[in-house]
């Protein structure tokens, strides 16, 4: 199998990723932060790269930027704005019937809105941003993915996933709101999501993983603005947070090594998970359970009105 690296007992870095030639990236978020590194590497070992993220004059300055660095990458942009079921569909549905989808990287994400915010379709926006519109765009992009004969879905979570206050209930924040306990619901919401996906994509061509990329400062601090939030930002920024470069790794080991299998966790071996060479962590504790897999399943279908297929083993 050439798209993937060969096992190893040397600590990973991007070194050891395969050629990627013949491999079709979709990076959401993918011009900017962790997703613009994520492309960048993967171009470097020659994958096709769809870019995808909400604005196209972003996602040209990041192709753009790219290409000057890699003039023989492959990138074409998908404009999909996880907060507009409507406009995702319709994309979704564009790519599905046209595309081999190799590596699907469920990346993009909003964190620390100061109030209570919802998407287009009325979602909270933390939520409805890094959870629903991932679950929503994999369903859409199944038929794309089951054409490629390995697949693998990385989601990116966070650290937040393991946080007490991200329990799976009123996940709309209906009645209470805080901003980083939108954010821990939607990240754990991401590993659960992916323990679930994983137990459904048994027996087909696809792997679904879940990653947490340790810190780095990157724009997803940029609503971190009050007082408290910007002395933190301030202080980690120079301490614990690392680079958007390193913080891809854990995406990149997910998606390419052979060492990597569907329904891990994927984080930095560093001091407290920060920073790293990536490897295998446990999941926030409850994560595989199958009932909170099929409650979110089931409230996400709901939500959306959105359906995976029943038996994806179907279209093969
Ligand atoms: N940085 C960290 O320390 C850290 C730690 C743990 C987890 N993560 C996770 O890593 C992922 C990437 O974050 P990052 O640090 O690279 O932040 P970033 O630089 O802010 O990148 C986030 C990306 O998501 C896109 N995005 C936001 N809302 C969107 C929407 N409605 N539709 C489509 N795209 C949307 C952004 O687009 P625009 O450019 O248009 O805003 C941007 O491209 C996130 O899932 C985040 O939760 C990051």
């Amino acid at each position: 199998m050439n798209s993937t690296s060969r096992a190893s007992a040397a600590p990973w870095t991007p070194d050891a990723i395969a050629d990627q030639q013949g491999r079709t990236a979709l990076i959401t978020g993918g011009n900017s932060g962790i997703g613009l590194e994520t492309a960048r590497v993967l171009a470097r070992h020659g994958a096709r790269l769809i870019l995808a993220g909400r604005s196209q004059n972003k996602l040209d300055e990041a192709a753009a930027g790219l290409r000057g660095e890699q003039p023989d990458a492959k990138i074409t942009t998908a404009v999909i704005d996880l907060g507009d079921l409507a406009s995702l569909q319709q994309a979704s549905k564009r790519l599905a019937e046209t595309e081999t989808i190799d590596l699907l990287f469920n990346n993009a994400g909003v964190m620390n809105i100061p109030e209570r915010r919802t998407t287009s379709d009325g979602f909270e926006l933390t939520f409805g941003t890094n959870h629903l519109g991932h679950f929503a765009l994999t369903a859409g992009l199944m038929p794309a993915l089951l054409r490629s004969p390995a697949a693998r879905i990385v989601t990116v979570s966070a650290i937040a996933a393991t946080w007490r206050m991200g329990r799976l209930e009123d996940l709309m924040s209906d009645r209470r709101y805080g901003a980083m306990s939108a954010y821990a619901k939607s990240k754990r919401a991401n590993v659960v999501f992916t323990q679930e996906l994983a137990r459904r994509l048994t027996g087909t061509s696809i792997e679904a993983l879940v990653v947490h990329p340790g810190s780095a400062m990157t724009n997803l601090q940029r609503h971190s603005q009050g007082p408290l939030s910007q002395l933190i930002v301030a202080l980690t920024s120079r301490t614990v947070m690392g680079s958007a470069e390193g913080a891809a790794w854990p995406s990149l080991y997910a998606a390419t090594s052979l060492d990597a299998h569907s329904g891990q966790f994927i984080a930095p071996a560093g001091r407290d998970q920060t920073a790293g060479s990536p490897k295998p962590v446990p999941l926030p504790r409850g994560a595989d359970d199958p009932a909170e897999g099929a409650f979110l399943w089931t409230e996400s279908e709901r939500l959306t009105g959105i359906h995976f297929l029943s038996d994806p083993t179907a279209l093969r």
